[in-house]
């Protein structure tokens, strides 16, 4: 049976591609290796969103090209693949195909085209294509990413994806539906819907509200999320929604991207700092005890130290538990690049400093009024280091345990007994604890 190794950078849409990709190649009677020296076709699943991404594959396509055995393919897909295409086979001979998010389908005739000796890149959109009929292989059988959406029609002004991944596309709802119904009878408790902009999920009869209710009424469906949501696309019906799901998860993660309003048109989001603090304020107001993290771009063309100090008040006025900060990264042919006023390198690079400071500062104040208080967590598995086991909780808090490996995929309630700031250790509740029973809430 032939081998595939696939190694995915990027997002989770990333990984339920490669999923997608590996249900593909299934079906060609392929099996799976964790040995890229050992595979017959190796896959790079890559991202563009930020320049350093694409350096870290091209690094790592040297390393593999290495490996390549003697009759074997080397493949880049995803976002870098599509903006990149036959530039990327002029650039490094030794990649045999390249496919972009919409071309998946196609691997067996692309493997079997660079068997034959001829180099491919097949970056076509394909504004229907769902995978509908691919069963994706997935790896953890608890959690599931479940793709909803394809594309995005927004043009954030320093953002490549709608350049990679084509036109926005939701899939049927019943199809979803039937999709996490198979999962949840396999087992699966957690699903994560995604979409680049997934609260505007629209199948042309079903809304987001209309999804949340569906899928989150699934039996077996114990908790639903869903990744990433562009803020002022909530509609009241989808608070609602969210708000009467006894199965949505208490996190939402928000990308806010700056904290100053001169700064957001500039980026063509399509809100302002206060209509962003509105929709904070809407979802607490839904989903009390709800956490919230988001995603921050410093030193975008023209922000001034005054933009800067308010992306710092609003990371403040929102107190959010957790951020992904970024250095703005110019993307070939994106709308920003034509925008005046570069943020010099080193002024870019020390807002990022001041700014990890005051998130993990923000999500330090947080975390630690949080120690003593009691949360159930799906049990995920070993912790990277030492013996314990990695928990999360609904709020997506990351909380480290003892325990035996009969608890992982499961769920516990724990009591938070301390934290580093970001991730805590926790006693199962009931638990003896050096002769003493930790009070069982
Ligand atoms: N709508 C998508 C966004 C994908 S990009 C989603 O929410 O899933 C993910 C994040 O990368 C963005 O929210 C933004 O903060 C960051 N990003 C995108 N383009 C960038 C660029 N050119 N430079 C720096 N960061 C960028
Ligand atoms: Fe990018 Fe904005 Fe869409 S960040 S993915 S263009 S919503």
């Amino acid at each position: 049976m032939p081998r595939i190794y696939i190694e995915t950078y990027g997002c989770q849409m990333n990984v339920s591609d490669s999923e997608l990709m590996l249900g593909v190649l299934r079906r060609e009677g392929y099996v799976r290796t964790d040995d890229p020296a050992q595979a017959d076709v190796v896959l790079v699943n890559t991202c563009a969103v930020r320049d350093h991404a694409e350096q870290k594959v091209l690094s790592r396509v040297g390393e593999l090209k290495r490996l390549k055995r003697p009759g074997g393919v080397l493949g880049v897909a995803g976002c870098m693949a599509q903006r990149l295409g036959p530039r990327l086979l002029e650039r490094v001979p030794q990649i045999d195909l390249v496919v972009g998010p919409d071309g998946y389908r196609g691997l067996p005739e692309l493997i079997a085209r660079a068997r034959a000796g001829e180099r491919t890149a097949d970056v076509m959109f394909k504004h229907w294509e769902h995978y509908e009929d691919v069963p994706p292989v997935r790896g953890d059988a608890v959690s599931a990413f479940v793709t909803v959406q394809r594309g995005c029609d927004y043009r954030c002004t320093f953002c490549i994806v709608p350049m990679t991944r084509g036109a926005e596309r939701s899939r049927k709802l019943a199809d979803v539906v039937r999709e996490v119904t198979d999962l949840a009878r396999g087992g699966t408790t957690e699903v994560t819907l995604l979409g680049q902009t997934v609260n505007s999920y629209d199948d042309g009869t079903h809304d987001f509200a209309d999804l949340l209710r569906a899928v989150g009424g699934i039996p077996g469906v114990r908790r639903l999320r869903f990744t990433s949501p562009y803020p002022t696309d909530f509609t009241e019906r989808a608070v609602a929604a969210m708000a009467e799901t006894p199965a949505l998860c208490e996190h939402v993660h928000l990308p806010v991207q700056s904290g100053s309003s001169r700064v957001l048109k500039r980026m063509l989001r399509r809100y302002d700092r206060e209509r962003y603090l509105d929709v904070v304020a809407a979802l607490r107001r839904a989903v009390p005890g709800i956490a919230l993290t988001t995603d921050i771009i410093v030193g975008f063309p023209g922000e001034t130290e005054h933009d800067f100090q308010e992306t710092l008040s609003l990371v403040e006025v929102v107190g959010f538990d957790d951020a992904y900060t970024f250095k703005y990264s110019r993307r070939e042919a994106t709308p920003a690049t034509r925008l005046k006023d570069p943020v010099p390198d080193a002024v870019a690079g020390e807002r990022l400093e001041r700014l990890v400071a005051a998130v993990r500062g923000i999500a330090r104040r947080r975390n630690v009024a949080l120690v003593g208080s009691t949360h159930e967590v799906l049990v995920e598995g070993r912790a990277k280091r030492g013996e314990l086991l990695q928990g999360r909780t609904r709020t997506n808090k990351v909380a480290l345990l003892a325990g035996p490996d009969a608890w992982i995929g499961g769920y516990r309630d724990v009591r938070f007994t301390g934290t580093t700031g970001s991730t805590f250790t926790a006693v199962p509740l009931g638990h003896v604890l050096g002769g003493e029973l930790a009070v069982v809430g």
